[in-house]
């Protein structure tokens, strides 16, 4: 039978998927969550839903194809109408300017998952309730250079962040994104001005794309034992 967790991530996904018209281009997420949005549109497409997926990762395209959604990349695309992904965690406190901020990377698809969802002209998250803070405070995921990781790592020390470079379960060694990059997790506790770390990580030579996604939410649909939370930014 299905977990409380599990439904209301399928609660989520096939809320989003419901939102999604005839001839939209669609971004997909990566994640257990956006993996059930991902499947309701699958079975839209059986019934004869049109629309072209961008991929956010290896997974996502994996999960695309086996369930026939037809693929596509943002170089053949005017635009992209929608992007449906999951989150890490999300700042959910009306009253603080960082409500509706994220951070994303756990899979480490996080580069790609944000140019495909800033990309969107909505840009839709998908969560149970588990993901939902007053603030961020799990360790931020920096995509890095190979060659830089030793470089990033000394410049996190000097934020007061603590990265531990990512490691292979079934593998000795670090994990290798999508991308062929590094991952370093960078533990700065409780984030307080999530906008101002993530530009001081953006500068950073060497960083390819960190998981702050700050501004950039349009809403989330927040899953449940018996229904679906919205919450519009
Ligand atoms: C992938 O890099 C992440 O940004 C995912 O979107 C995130 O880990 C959400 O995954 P779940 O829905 O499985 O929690």
């Amino acid at each position: 039978t299905e977990g409380g967790s599990d439904g209301a991530k399928r609660r989520a996904g096939d809320r989003a998927a419901e939102a999604v018209e005839d001839g939209f281009v669609v971004g997909l997420g990566t994640g257990s969550t956006a993996a059930c949005a991902i499947r309701a549109l699958g079975r839209a497409v059986d019934d004869g839903l049109e629309i072209r997926g961008i991929p956010t990762s290896f997974q996502a395209r994996k999960l695309a194809l086996e369930v026939g959604i037809p693929l596509t990349d943002l170089d053949a695309v005017d635009g992209v109408d929608v992007a449906i992904d999951g989150a890490d965690q999300i700042v959910d406190a009306p009253d603080a300017p960082a409500h509706g901020a994220l951070i994303k990377g756990g899979g480490g698809a996080h580069a790609r998952e944000k140019l495909v969802d800033s990309a969107a002209d909505r840009f839709v998250v998908v969560a149970d309730p588990s993901k939902l803070t007053d603030r961020l405070d799990n360790p931020v995921p920096v995509e890095v250079l190979p060659d830089a990781h030793s470089v990033v790592a000394d410049r996190i020390r000097e934020l007061d962040g603590e990265p531990m470079l990512r490691n292979a379960e079934r593998k000795d060694g670090p994990i290798v994104t999508d991308n062929g990059n590094l991952v370093l997790d960078c533990a700065f506790g409780a984030i307080d001005d999530p906008d101002g770390l993530a530009m001081q990580l953006s500068r950073l030579p060497g960083v390819v794309e960190h998981g702050l996604f700050v501004g950039l939410a349009d809403m989330t649909y927040v899953g449940s034992e018996d229904g679906v939370d919205t919450r519009r930014y």
